[in-house]
């Protein structure tokens, strides 16, 4: 991967996705609206051939790639998987610094992301812990909730009759879900919420906490391989 300069070379994001794509036309927003300095999406793949969000990186004029994804061919933990390793020539070809998952549904394994230290960052529709483990997390008003992940993160915290969800973007570990968060904020859950309503909410943070998250990466200090995790933890 290149280095990154801010002055001299933009960031050179590519956008992983699997359906709608909203989060990717938040940055793609951000960025032709010039509330995302040094930053350009190089790259969009999505292992969906029907996600919307492929019309909307091409509506924009932006590499756009279906890459079949064989469900058979999950990750191992010594090495990548077939599929993975077509995705890494895809990144190395396009020359991606960043690689942010935006609604990507598969799992990467430990090998790939061991390719991009600190380089790969998730939004998770629930509310994370600092440092990514555990089951509990405390909102701000105190109360102790527990911690939701997977893929129906916002269907759990509205059976679990909690108060307060909200939305997190964290560095991706091979821990589904659990990885360092870069920023995160609350989101109230409401007595008449279904699902769909309250994901809507989420999202709209949701797509502010995206490009916040991106802005702070793109300060050189935050990237060098010497700084820990937490030292660029902001809430
Ligand atoms: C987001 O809610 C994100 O938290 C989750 O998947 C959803 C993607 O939404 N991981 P969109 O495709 O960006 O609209």
């Amino acid at each position: 991967m290149s280095g990154i300069n801010m002055s001299e070379t933009p960031l050179r994001l590519a956008v992983l996705l699997s359906g709608n794509g909203s989060n990717l036309q938040a940055l793609i927003d951000a960025i032709e609206g010039k509330q995302l300095l040094g930053v350009e999406i190089v790259l969009v793949v999505s292992n969906n051939p029907n996600a919307y969000g492929l019309q909307r990186a091409l509506k924009h004029a932006l590499p756009a790639i279906y890459l079949p994804w064989g469900q058979a061919n999950v990750p191992q933990k010594t090495e990548m998987s077939e599929n993975e390793t077509r995705l890494t020539s895809l990144l190395r070809l396009f020359q991606v610094d960043f690689i942010v998952l935006a609604g990507w549904m598969r799992i990467l394994s430990a090998p790939f992301l061991e390719q991009f230290p600190r380089r790969v960052i998730n939004l998770h529709p629930a509310l994370l812990p600092d440092d990514g483990t555990g089951s509990t997390y405390i909102t701000k008003d105190g109360t102790e909730i527990p911690v939701f992940r997977g893929l129906h993160a916002v269907r759990q915290a509205l059976d679990a009759g909690i108060k307060v969800t909200g939305s997190t973007i964290h560095y991706v570990t091979p821990e589904v879900d659990a990885g360092p968060v870069i920023c995160r904020e609350e989101v109230a859950v409401e007595s008449e919420d279904t699902e769909e309503s309250l994901h809507e909410r989420v999202k709209v943070v949701e797509h502010r906490l995206i490009v916040e998250a991106v802005r702070k990466l793109n300060r050189r200090d935050a990237i060098t391989e010497h700084l820990p995790y937490d030292k660029i933890t902001e809430h």
